[in-house]
């Protein structure tokens, strides 16, 4: 591509650390940053976004000397506390978050939160108009932001804008609870590339477009997208689902020190197996769904016990808000009353750790775990899915995957399906998994393999950016 990149995302990919008075600024770990950071460089692009860390650090310095490391720049948007609270904690993660993750007893609907989301909008907006150029590239990501372009049409950028949604987007009776579904709707149509991770979000947010939005209608349905029409502007509307770097996982995962790690790792668990959850601290992750499933599965089935373990990492994240933190309690409760019930000596049901794993521990727990549980009550996607796969070199072990998991359009005939509200059929596909005869492990991991590797993060890049690039399809079906 030779047109330069202008990402806008609610964090910067950025990690900056400080020891004994050295600041340090690193690039971030995550898929997005891996897919487009080669994008980024080659054509020196620039990344607006929340630097999220401490307010002494100095900047500055620091995103020069990033842009100089990285070749490419970054425009750091400071937030005040107050508006981290109200944009970032309360209508992004106590509204949209939970709202367009279909839990709407979670949502807090809260005016002054929603007017603070519309200005801090409105700041990376007029950041973004500042930064870019008539030729640029300009691809918003994610729930934080959508209304960027409306205020970037309101600043004079004309140009054609981006914006992909990670999240799942809500059907349209769900969509419409919403106080400010007006306001969201309308911002999301002022990009001309809108990108959903599965045909089900592009679905819910064609129905929402043409039965709440003035004036808009389907001009044309096609495989992977449906263009819309607003007025005089048409609209494409897309599905891509999000992927990893599947080699990098693949042949981090199958190095001597990954390796020795999975053995060391497996040394405690001798002649049992390990099922595995590793889930960001989230109510959608339905990891207490996923203990009681297990609990379910230790009942029904005695001869898993003393055989099978749950190893649940919880990374924590969102923190200071109040819905995440009384998750916390509840799984250290339930994984104590679990444990209360069913331990016998030498073996613990239920291992819970609450902390970050480190790349080389993350590859060895996903290579050593003859199970890995992957049961969101509802995910965008779900790249541990994915990860897991990746890092299975031994071309072994048995995905259960929930129903509700974006990952399940693409990896659903191979992985043991469940509804994670169902506690009865997942404590029946826990055992499916433990008993699994090894041949079918291997059959139905060398296919999810091969799916992934096939659709990998890279080509997720690529095939954004064509959609994007065909504008003759507007003038030939206008
Ligand atoms: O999945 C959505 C997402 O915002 C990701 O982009 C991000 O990695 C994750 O959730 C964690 O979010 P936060 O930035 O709120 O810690």
């Amino acid at each position: 591509m030779k047109q330069r990149m202008l990402v806008v995302s609610n964090r910067l990919p950025i990690v900056v650390g400080e020891q004994e008075g050295q600041w340090t600024i690193s690039p971030g770990t995550g898929g997005l940053v891996t897919a487009l950071a080669p994008i980024m460089s080659a054509n020196h692009g620039t990344w607006v976004g929340w630097p999220g860390c401490d307010q002494s650090a100095p900047l500055d310095r620091l995103c020069g000397q990033f842009a100089e490391e990285q070749g490419y720049a970054l425009a750091p948007l400071p937030l005040s506390e107050e508006e981290v609270e109200a944009y970032y904690r309360g209508f992004s993660n106590e509204t949209l978050w939970p709202l367009f993750h279909d839990l709407l007893g979670n949502c807090h609907f809260k005016l002054e939160h929603f007017k603070v989301y519309q200005s801090v909008n409105r700041k990376f907006a007029e950041l973004t108009a500042s930064t870019c150029s008539i030729d640029d590239f300009v691809w918003v990501h994610d729930y934080q932001l959508i209304l960027v372009a409306h205020y970037l049409r309101q600043l004079g950028v004309d140009q054609p804008l981006a914006f992909f949604l990670h999240i799942p987007f809500p059907s349209a009776d769900l969509f419409r609870r919403l106080p400010w579904k007006d306001q969201l709707l309308t911002g999301l149509l002022e990009y001309d590339l809108i990108g959903f991770q599965t045909l089900r979000d592009h679905r819910n947010f064609v129905h929402s477009a043409t039965s709440l939005a003035d004036d808009t209608r389907v001009v044309s349905r096609h495989r992977q997208y449906t263009l819309l029409r607003q007025g005089e502007r048409i609209i494409k509307v897309g599905h891509f689902p999000i992927s990893i770097d599947f080699n990098q996982f693949a042949t981090q995962a199958a190095s001597e020190q990954v390796a020795d790690a999975a053995w060391y790792l497996h040394e405690n668990y001798q002649r049992r197996q390990i099922m595995l959850g590793i889930d960001r601290l989230d109510y959608t992750k339905g990891i207490p769904e996923r203990f009681l499933a297990f609990e379910r599965a230790l009942e029904k089935y005695p001869q898993m016990r003393q055989k099978i373990s749950l190893l649940q990492v919880v990374v924590p994240s969102r923190t200071l808000v109040p819905d995440y933190l009384n998750l916390k309690t509840l799984l250290e409760q339930l994984a104590g009353r679990i444990n209360g019930r069913f331990s016998q000596h030498g073996w613990v049901p239920v291992h819970y750790y609450y902390r970050n794993l480190d790349q080389t521990q993350l590859l060895a727990h996903y290579r050593t775990a003859e199970i890995a549980a992957v049961t969101p009550l509802r995910d965008g996607m779900n790249l541990v899915a994915k990860e897991y796969c990746a890092s299975s070199v031994e071309n072994r072990g048995v995905l259960i995957l929930s129903e509700f998991a974006g990952a399940a359009e693409q990896l659903a005939k191979q992985a043991l399906l469940v509804n994670p509200y169902d506690l009865e059929k997942t404590a029946d596909a826990m055992y499916a998994a433990f008993t699994m005869p090894v041949e079918q492990q291997q059959q139905r991991m060398a296919r999810l393999r091969n799916d992934i590797r096939r659709h990998d993060v890279h080509r997720w890049v690529r095939s954004f950016m064509a959609a994007a690039d065909r504008r003759s399809d507007h003038d030939i079906e206008s």
